[in-house]
């Protein structure tokens, strides 16, 4: 176990009654080439993809992950990145054998895989679903050959329609991923995508706008014609107004359902502060024990990564805790609150092991602003409260537990 959560148990006064849902994440960290505007940890990859390597290091890792989770069903299964699609159908076979020989996967698990459409060829995703893919996330980003090229991205507005007939063919469920607000974007240009992406019927969308991350070439190098905030809200509405007139659901700040079904389940799981034991390198975990709720990252290089796991000593994981008491309201908070109709009240208590009343002032503060709905049984923000959802989470940053 090396240095693995279960050493560091102590007596913590927290108390959870039952463990919540478990999901998996595994993070494949090379990509053709790093998009400016990226800050995931990706990495351009030179020469070939070392897949027995990474697949070693896999292994290693979640051997040594093993008794932290021991006995515990996983729920969903997610493989991002990075370009997971680079990995060839053998690998991903052998990624997901490997996890089914260690882990009890509900038979009907969702298992994503995230793609690049620069990366799709019909025989890998038709062997990809037969290895037990069953849902398929794509980087489309935009159908404009410009604003592909703006961002840097290996493919044009060909492959991308390519590949969302391919992934609709393999899987049953598919994702696509699209930005708006991007440079030199005009409102007209954002609406074509947007109709563009809801032509092709796919039960889920992920729509976000852009934004410039601290540490990419963005960030350091603006592009020109970046749409001003009002452009970018203008965007957004159009965004609502067009999804909800042909009948998605937005679910959360950036996720678009044609029904609760094909919600993401694995992101719901994040959202509603289930667990998860995150593989791979700068994998994240949030493992819950019956007495403390610990988060765990790996190292973040991929070379370091492969290196340290193998050892099986726990030198992989760059850094671990248990979240502080007076932490938990807040991170609670900033997950359940992004979704739309919130979460039941009784998962703070299971999922914290805090009373409902540790966050009673804040929760008396939200609802004389408004900005959550009065209500006993459902956790959930006011149209007011979810629109300026930051607003609404500082009050319970400032929250001191009694
Ligand atoms: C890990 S990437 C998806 C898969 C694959 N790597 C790709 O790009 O095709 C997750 C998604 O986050 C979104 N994203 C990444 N950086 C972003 C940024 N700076 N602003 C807004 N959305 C971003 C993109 O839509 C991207 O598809
Ligand atoms: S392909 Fe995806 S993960 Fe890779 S650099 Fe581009 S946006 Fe980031």
């Amino acid at each position: 176990m090396g240095q693995g959560a279960a050493a560091l148990a102590g007596d913590t006064g927290l108390e959870l009654v039952g463990l919540p849902p478990l999901a998996v994440y595994v993070h494949v960290p090379w990509c053709v080439r790093k998009c400016p505007y990226c800050d995931f940890n990706s990495h351009a990859l030179q020469g070939e993809l070392p897949e027995e390597q990474y697949l070693a290091a896999l292994q290693a890792d979640l051997e040594q992950a093993l008794p932290d989770i021991w006995g515990r069903q996983v729920s969903s299964v997610f493989i991002g990145g990075g370009t997971p699609s680079l990995l060839s159908a053998k690998a991903l076979d052998s990624l997901l054998s490997l996890l089914r020989t260690h882990l009890t996967i509900w038979p009907d698990a969702e298992i994503t895989l995230e793609a690049n459409p620069g990366t799709i060829e019909a025989g890998k995703f038709a062997a990809y679903a037969a290895s037990g893919v069953n849902r398929l996330s794509l980087g489309i980003q935009s159908f404009d050959d410009h604003a592909l090229q703006v961002l840097g991205r290996i493919h044009d507005a060909k492959q991308a329609h390519a590949a969302i007939d391919i992934a609709q063919r393999a899987v049953p469920r598919v994702n696509l991923d699209l930005m708006f607000a991007l440079p030199g974007q005009s409102l007209q240009a954002c609406e074509a995508d947007l109709r563009a992406a809801m032509f092709y019927g796919t039960e889920h969308l992920s729509l976000y706008n852009l934004t410039l991350e601290p540490n990419t070439v963005f960030a350091k190098y603006p592009p020109a014609n970046l749409p001003d905030d009002d452009l970018a809200a203008a965007m957004q509405d159009k965004v609502e107004e067009l999804t909800a007139a042909q009948g998605w659901e937005r679910y959360e700040v950036s996720a678009y359902a044609k029904s609760s079904r094909a919600r993401s389940r694995h992101n719901v799981n994040y959202w509603e502060f289930g667990d998860y034991l995150g593989l791979g390198p700068g994998a994240h975990s949030k493992l819950s024990f019956y007495n403390r709720i610990h988060r765990q990252a790996r190292l973040k290089q991929p070379e370091s990564w492969m290196e340290q796991a193998v050892l099986r000593n726990g030198s992989h994981i760059a850094s671990e805790q248990d979240i502080a008491h007076e932490d938990l309201p807040f991170e609670f908070m900033m997950n359940a609150l992004r979704l739309k109709e919130g979460v039941p009240w009784r998962y703070f208590t299971e999922r914290t092991g805090l009373p409902q009343l540790a966050v009673a002032p804040a929760v008396e503060r939200c609802l004389q602003k408004g900005l959550l709905e009065d209500d006993a049984l459902q956790l959930k923000a006011s149209t007011l409260g979810w629109r300026f959802l930051n607003d609404t989470l500082e009050e319970f940053l400032e929250e001191k537990l009694p």
